[in-house]
């Protein structure tokens, strides 16, 4: 996340002053590529806001704006290209096979390990990578991890890199970011690691043979409809990272700790919220929310 104050700032005398405010205060960047979302009275200067991006972060060489939100079972946002310095894209750093060949694909640095991917086709946060982090040096060694909505692999592929882990499984629906994982697999080499599953979470995971001492429920939005699904395989004195949505007054209230404990009393596992934090707005007063509940 950069600041788009400064963007403002590089725009003020290029736009009307009452067009200023609508320059977007914030954006993300993943790999290469910067993701923006503009309003129809940014829009009109969409040219200057990507140039003045590009100039304050000398890595991006794609601007996109996203055109729609995250949407149906994959969770992908639609874009639009408005700026790109395709000739000046440089992944000379990654093996031939894992290079990007399309405008929308990038390969992402974090924590050690480089993921390639598909904005137009994947769902990938850049904003979550401190949690990725933070549930990677929770992980003892030898311990068998599922990953649940698996993305292109960033969780699994952290744990693996950062612990020591026995296993870590990854499951995920959408067959693009299923492709996707199978190369970050293989381009972070942690295939004695990390097994890659394609399929519905609701249909594999009760298949699995064993349990898991953790089990990582990274969203999407219906999340906690799986948690049963997870509470049956995990271990006795496992812990589930569950990541959910709640508003301001439900944090507040520790409610959204509250209903997650009653649906674990419900389901016959005792299960305590140890530690909950906020990670990232979603919407005004709204937030993604983890909870590190602890079973048994
Ligand atoms: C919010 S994303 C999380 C992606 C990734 N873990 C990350 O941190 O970037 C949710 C992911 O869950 C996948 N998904 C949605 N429903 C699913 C299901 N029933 N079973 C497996 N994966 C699912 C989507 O395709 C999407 O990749």
């Amino acid at each position: 996340m950069s600041s788009g104050l400064n963007v403002r700032k590089l725009l003020e005398g290029k736009v009307g002053e009452d067009e200023l405010e609508h320059i977007p205060r914030a954006f993300e960047i993943i790999g290469d590529i910067a993701i923006v979302e503009l309003d129809e009275v940014a829009r009109k200067h969409a040219k200057l806001i990507a140039d003045a991006i590009m100039q304050l972060n000398k890595n991006v060489k794609v601007v996109l704006n996203k055109v729609e939100d995250v949407s149906g079972k994959y969770r992908v946002p639609r874009y639009e290209v408005i700026a790109a310095k395709q000739n000046e894209r440089n992944f000379s750093h990654i093996k031939k096979e894992f290079r990007p060949t399309k405008i929308t694909e990038t390969v992402h640095t974090e924590h050690g390990c480089k993921f390639l991917l598909d904005v137009s086709k994947v769902y990938f946060s850049a904003r979550l990578s401190f949690e990725r982090k933070r549930i990677a040096e929770m992980v003892r060694d030898g311990e068998r991890v599922l990953v649940m909505f698996a993305g292109v692999g960033p969780f699994a592929i952290v744990i693996a890199k950062n612990a020591n882990p026995a296993e870590v499984v990854g499951v995920e629906l959408n067959p693009h970011a299923v492709e996707y994982f199978r190369k970050n697999v293989a381009l972070n080499k942690v295939e004695d690691k990390v097994k890659v599953v394609e399929g519905d979470v609701a249909e594999i995971v009760p298949k699995l043979q064993y349990q898991f001492d953790r089990i990582v429920m990274p969203a999407p939005k219906d999340a906690p409809d799986y948690l049963e699904v997870a509470l049956e395989k995990i271990k006795e004195g496992g812990m589930i990272h569950l990541y959910t949505f709640a508003s301001e007054e439900e944090i507040e209230s520790k409610d959204v700790v509250k209903r997650v404990e009653e649906r674990c009393k419900k389901a016959g596992k005792k299960a305590e919220v140890v530690f909950f934090r906020k990670c990232g707005a979603v919407a005004p007063y709204h937030y993604r929310v983890v909870l590190d509940l602890k079973i048994g």
